[in-house]
């Protein structure tokens, strides 16, 4: 949370806890995976490709090979200094709404559209039962459950969280496949996180996850482009940063 700084790779020490030991990002893992493209780049030409290009480039592999688009991202960021958990407060809750999240986000200059662009990444992957449980029961004063999720979805939310507050539920029908289905299911009330579904809920957002579910080419567009955006939030140049040899440690 020092922007795109690999501050997330830093492992916790006897005097610190990280970024990575907050609960927010408990479920991060492929830690591995970067310590190996460090390690073999450190190889052939040390003290060069920062760990914070490598998060970067993973992300856009990762898109890319999952079917979604490609875009390329410019490189020579620095590795930062700094990783506390103090600064994970600042993530975005599960539980916001379309307001707080368009509030939240335009902070650090993103638009509505390009939040919800944004949220489209989770096309991908999976949220485990502790993310959407409270929407289960005792959701809040007048409703039991959460009355945005749809009567047969409901049922599947639930039959996850009989298997513990680790169990996982894809995002959508396709977690492998970088698409437009997560807009699709939105429309149909089948949004995971709470803050999934709000972007359907709100008049505000209602029309873009709308033109996103029609038109899987302008989500294409619209996330390539706010992703370029957020990779280069804070980046740190010279002497602010480092190239760390070892992604997990600060040098
Ligand atoms: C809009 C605000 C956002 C909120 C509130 C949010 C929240 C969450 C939560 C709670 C999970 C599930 C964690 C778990 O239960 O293990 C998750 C997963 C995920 N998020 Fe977000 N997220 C947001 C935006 C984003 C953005 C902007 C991206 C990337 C561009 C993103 C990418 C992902 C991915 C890929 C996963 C799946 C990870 C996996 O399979 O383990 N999210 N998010």
């Amino acid at each position: 949370m020092q922007g795109c700084d690999a501050s997330i790779l830093i492992d916790s020490t006897k005097d610190n806890v990280a970024e990575k030991d907050s609960p927010a990002n408990l479920s991060l893992r492929g830690y591995e995976v970067i310590d190996d493209a460090k390690e073999q780049l450190e190889q052939l030409c040390p003290g060069v490709v920062s760990c914070a290009d490598i998060v970067a480039m993973a992300s856009t592999a990762a898109v890319f090979f999952a079917g979604g688009p490609y875009y390329d991202i410019p490189k020579g960021r620095k590795d930062g200094r700094i990783s506390k958990i103090m600064d994970t407060i600042n993530l975005p809750a599960p539980s916001l709404n379309s307001s707080e999240l368009i509030k939240m986000f335009g902070q650090h200059g993103f638009t509505a559209q390009e939040m919800v662009a944004l949220s489209g990444a989770h096309t991908l992957g999976v949220a485990r039962c502790s993310s959407f449980k409270q929407r289960l029961s005792n959701f809040d004063s007048t409703h039991d459950v959460d009355p945005t999720i749809d009567a047969q979805f409901l049922k599947t939310l639930s039959k996850t969280c009989s298997g513990g507050d680790n169990a996982e539920q894809n995002f959508d029908s396709t977690r492998n496949t970088f698409d437009n289905d997560y807009f699709n299911q939105l429309q149909l009330k089948s949004g995971v996180l709470f803050s999934d579904q709000t972007l359907f809920m709100s008049p505000k957002t209602k029309p873009i996850v709308n033109g996103y579910a029609l038109n899987q080419a302008m989500f294409f567009m619209d996330f390539q482009q706010a992703m370029l955006k957020m990779s280069l939030l804070d980046v740190k140049e010279g002497s602010k940063g480092e190239v760390r040899a070892n992604c997990r440690k600060i040098n």
